[in-house]
């Protein structure tokens, strides 16, 4: 049995890249495994955020959790600035985190990219990120690719205070889905799917009705060859659907491509569509029924004091090590 922790930010309706990359990945850890999800608001503030909207949000991604099927009884669903332990011990990160190194990480670059003012945190987002994993003695993080550099960036981090303090974290591998680790943009299907992308038309969101989804993937960016095969480089829209099709349905994409061959991508587009639907439609009644309800309070109290009574142990011993506070 691993530890497995894994986030996501509260900063939209998650789209099914966020499902495919993720959230369907924590759903099978959970039956074998010791696990904490959490929902990284304090991530969420490193740019801009309403603060109602960012409130309505973090409730959202709490029920859509559960909507997925993560189970409280088996896992640990959390919002992270309720458990102060990671504020406190990212700080103890930063202090060993170089700003050369948070520079160069590529998400930092995009998201930095033509502004006027970029805040503080924005940068030092991968410490915060770090002591998200490390507080929880963590074995195994579930992301979808983009996050690789972030972990790498986290396993060295983990590595830097244990050779410079004492050997107190576990070292985090890395687990990325085989198929589904990174959907693209339906409509530029060599750019990331985003929740904040400004093109509505290019996402699939947990919460898209199914005429809306209909429409989305009808107008999904595809060629002109006609012929329904992977081939990222030169035909990125129709193997983007592929992914789609295989990470919803669990079929492999060779037998997908033999069961198209010979047929056009109208056929192709309408069972994508009903893929995702079959997918998402019970997803959304399980998340109408819980978005109102009083249990989800009841849920969440209870995952920041099971998250924290393990979190505080490791800040304790970090704050120990690096010699912070009084000797008890
Ligand atoms: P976030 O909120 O951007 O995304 C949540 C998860 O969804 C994955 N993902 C995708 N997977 C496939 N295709 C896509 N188009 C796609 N878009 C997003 C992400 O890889 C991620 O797994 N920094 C993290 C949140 C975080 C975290 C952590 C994750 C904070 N602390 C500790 C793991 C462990 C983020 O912004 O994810």
């Amino acid at each position: 049995m691993s530890t497995i922790f894994s986030g996501i930010q509260p900063s939209g309706t998650l789209t099914i890249g966020n499902y495919l990359g993720a959230m369907q990945q924590f759903v099978k850890l959970q039956e074998e495994n010791h696990c904490y999800f959490c929902i990284v608001d304090e991530h969420a503030i490193t740019v801009p955020q309403d603060r109602l909207k960012l409130r309505q949000n973090i409730r959202s991604l709490a029920a859509l959790y559960l909507a997925a099927g993560i189970d409280p009884n088996k896992s640990t669903l959390f919002i992270q600035s309720e458990v102060s332990a990671h504020a406190e011990l990212a700080w103890i990160m930063q202090s060993i985190s170089y700003i050369g190194e948070l520079e160069r990480m590529t998400q930092f670059k995009d998201k930095a990219v033509g502004k006027e003012a970029v805040s503080v945190a924005l940068l030092t987002y991968p410490p915060l990120m770090a002591a998200d994993i490390l507080l929880y003695n963590t074995n195994l993080v579930p992301v979808g690719e983009d996050q690789k550099q972030h972990l790498e960036l986290t396993r060295n981090l983990a590595q830097r205070f244990n050779n410079k303090y004492n050997d107190i974290f576990t070292i985090p591998e890395i687990s990325v889905p085989k198929v589904g680790a990174r959907i693209m943009s339906l409509q530029e299907p060599t750019k990331k799917m985003s929740k904040s992308d400004s093109n509505e038309k290019a996402f699939i969101s947990m919460l898209d009705e199914p005429k809306k989804i209909e429409k989305k993937i009808k107008s999904a960016v595809t060629d002109s060859e006609g012929i329904v095969k992977f081939d990222k480089e030169n035909k990125p829209g129709i193997s983007n659907l592929l992914t789609i099709l295989a990470s919803c349905t669990g079929e492999s994409i060779e037998k997908l491509e033999e069961n198209y061959a010979g047929k056009g991508y109208g056929e192709f587009k309408q069972d994508v569509a009903q893929a995702v639907i079959q997918v998402l439609a019970p997803i959304q009644d399980r998340y109408d029924a819980l978005i109102e309800a009083e249990e989800l309070d009841t849920i969440l109290d209870d995952g920041a004091d099971r998250a924290a009574l393990i979190a505080n142990k490791t800040l304790a011993k970090a704050k120990k090590a690096t010699g912070l506070g009084r000797k008890r």
